[in-house]
């Protein structure tokens, strides 16, 4: 113990620890710049270099990274809601007015997820817009188009699972009329209503389906995507630019 205090307070006194932690100099040159950036787990996701043309705020208009912000809310703000919430029947309603009228700031919590939630729907929408009014669903990035397709139906889905939680009027008719219309799917409408459901009706079982596929499954797969979303553009080059700018000198 006492060894191991000595190393420490000789390795604070020499610097090791922090030059374990942060491994260049201090970043005002372009090399520590750079190395500031790619040695850092958080900002790596980003490329060291973009180039100069994806640096015009007008032709993404950070769209696709204000929904990732807006899911970033969702989770934090959903993750603090699951500590009011109980998925039960006869429960779900009264968590929901306690959380409005009993709970400090809960009002405020529950509004944000909403809105955030409204807003993430909108934003995705008006991203991918962006992307195929640039055009940017042409090879070598229409694999990422796939990919952005599949985020777009999983935040419908999350929309729509979220729906039924509260428990309200509004909660419980919305999904028997979602549920009944996915019940018209060709060939197996049946068998994904029942397994939307976990039965015939909405009930219990629907309740605590939805719940599990809301705050486990969906975010699961979305975040894994979202993953490979970035990862993609990284290996497509970085953004799409105009023909002429696309030998652009990086900035
Ligand atoms: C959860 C949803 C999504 C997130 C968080 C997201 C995030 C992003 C981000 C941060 C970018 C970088 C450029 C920008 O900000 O516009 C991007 C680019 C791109 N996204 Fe998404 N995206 C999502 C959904 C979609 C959808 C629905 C599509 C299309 C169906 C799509 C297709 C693309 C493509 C093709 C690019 C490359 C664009 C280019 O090179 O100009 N994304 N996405």
């Amino acid at each position: 113990m006492k060894r191991t205090l000595a190393w420490l307070r000789d390795a604070i006194v020499s610097n090791r620890v922090w030059r374990s932690i942060v491994r260049h100099g201090y970043p005002d040159t372009p090399l520590d710049q750079s190395l500031a950036v790619f040695s850092n787990f958080f900002l790596h996701v980003h490329p060291v270099k973009v180039h100069r043309h994806s640096l015009r705020a007008s032709y993404t208009f950070g769209l696709g990274l204000m929904a990732f912000y807006l899911f970033l809310v969702l989770v934090v703000t959903g993750t603090l809601l699951m500590f009011y919430y109980v998925p039960s029947v006869e429960r779900a309603y009264a968590d929901m007015k306690d959380l409005e009228f009993v709970v400090s700031f809960g009002i405020v919590l529950r509004n944000l997820h909403r809105w955030a939630a409204h807003g993430m729907v909108a934003v995705v929408f008006l991203h991918m817009c962006r992307v195929f009014y640039t055009g940017s669903y042409k090879p070598p990035r229409d694999f990422n188009w796939v990919i952005g397709v599949v985020l777009l139906v999983l935040t419908f889905l999350l929309s729509f699972t979220g729906y039924l939680l509260p428990w309200d009027q509004l909660a419980f008719w919305a999904i028997t009329v979602g549920t009944s219309i996915a019940g018209y799917t060709p060939l197996m409408g049946q068998r994904l209503r029942s397994f939307l459901l976990g039965g015939n009706q909405v009930g219990q079982n629907a309740l605590l389906r939805f719940y599990v596929l809301h705050v486990m499954l969906l975010p699961l797969v979305m975040t894994v995507l979202i993953g490979v979303h970035f990862w993609r553009i990284r290996k497509d080059g970085g953004l799409s630019r105009p023909e002429g700018e696309e030998h652009a000198r990086a900035a």
